[in-house]
């Protein structure tokens, strides 16, 4: 039995001004009526594959995922572990780790992921179970499109034996524009999916060799960790006093057996507004809008409003984005510059 561990940690400020602090994309219903974090908890539903989830996120959110769960019917199973404060993915797992049996499969997942096909992602993390179980940290590709620096890139090295995954000659995680356009180049890469299938003891051991304070602030704050009901609250001195890192930075680039198995199932990280657009039904005139939006002549546009009433004319690729009290207008092709805004409206109030 496959344990899924959800990160949902993360504060998607790409996404504002619909994601924010108090809640954070993946409790929003982005690319579709529900929430990415129900999409899910909804791939991993099935009982003879995959036992109860593992929720991993800030402590802030608690309330939040609680929700998630009793409306995905898994509020009695599924246990929650609250970080006191966010040091990364890299702790964030080890904390999952620690609180699973040693032998346990982990499927570590993130919350905020569309996927198109849920049932070829099962289907091929059944594939990749053997190689699991026997000690590798199994990765999941996604075929490159361009030169993205927001990913990590997985070298694809020989078949492993006896099953379609293959060995990793080298992860690269974030590369710098140029390095990313050599690799699409010389061929032979997959984006890393951000989801990971190891034994607890596995990524334990692994930590251990390549980051020994981290493992020792985890167990100490695991160990430490107060519980009430299905949420278990890690001690916050130790847990501060952890490293801050990524697994793919902490673990996947260093370590030594890795594995990659192609994952071919419509995946999209929906990082940025662009992402939503290239997403989104649209009319004939290419516009995706929400909310009471009126427009004339205008294509190629992505407008949302909660209640604002929006009118344009005459403009084309554009991301308009209301949201309460606060408008976001940018050019389409440019949202990444969403995060720095954001940070400037925050030293202006
Ligand atoms: N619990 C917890 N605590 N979760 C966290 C934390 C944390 O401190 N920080 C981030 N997360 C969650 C996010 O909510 C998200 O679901 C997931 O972990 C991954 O974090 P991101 O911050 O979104 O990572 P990324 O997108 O920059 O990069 C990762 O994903 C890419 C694919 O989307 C890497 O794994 C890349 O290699 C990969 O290509
Ligand atoms: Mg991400």
């Amino acid at each position: 039995m496959i344990t899924p561990v959800i990160l949902s940690g993360g504060s998607g400020t790409r996404l504002w001004p619909r994601s924010t602090d108090a809640r954070p994309k993946q409790f929003l219903p982005l690319a579709e009526e529900r929430t990415m974090f129900a999409a899910t908890l909804d791939r991993v539903r099935d009982n003879t594959q995959f036992a109860p989830p593992l929720i991993i996120g800030n402590a802030a959110h608690h309330k939040l995922m609680a929700a998630e769960l009793d409306a995905a019917g898994l509020g009695d199973n599924a246990r929650i572990i609250l970080e006191p404060a966010a040091r990364n993915t890299a702790p964030a797992i080890a904390l999952a780790a620690l609180e699973l049996a040693d032998d346990s499969l982990m499927l570590v997942m993130p919350s905020d992921h569309v996927m198109r096909a849920p049932e070829i992602f099962c289907a091929v993390v059944a594939e990749a179970e053997q190689a699991a179980q026997s000690g590798a940290l199994v990765t999941f590709g996604i075929t490159p499109t361009h030169p993205e620096t927001g990913y990590g890139y997985i070298h694809q090295g020989a078949p492993l034996d006896g099953s379609t995954g293959h060995k990793v000659k080298a992860f690269v995680e974030k590369p710098k524009r140029d390095v990313a356009e050599q690799m699409l180049a010389e061929g032979g890469y997959l984006w890393n999916a951000g989801i990971f299938l190891m034994r607890a003891d596995r990524y334990l051991e692994e930590l251990q060799c390549h980051s020994p304070e981290m493992i020792e602030a985890c167990t100490k704050a695991h160990q430490a960790a107060a519980r009430d009901g299905n949420a278990i609250m890690p001690n916050a001195e130790s847990f501060g006093a952890s490293p801050s890192d990524s697994i793919d930075y902490a673990i996947m680039e260093k370590a030594d057996n890795v594995a990659v198995f192609a994952l071919d199932c419509g995946w999209s990280d929906l990082g940025s507004w662009d992402a939503v657009y290239d997403l989104a039904e649209k009319d004939a005139s290419g516009n995706a809008h929400s909310g009471p939006v009126t427009s004339l002549e205008t294509s190629n546009t992505l407008i949302q409003s909660d209640g604002l009433k929006i009118a344009a004319a005459g403009v084309s690729d554009l991301i308009i984005i209301a949201e309460g009290d606060q408008l976001l207008i940018v050019p389409r092709g440019e949202s990444q510059r969403v995060k720095q805004l954001l940070a400037a409206t925050k030293d202006k109030s």
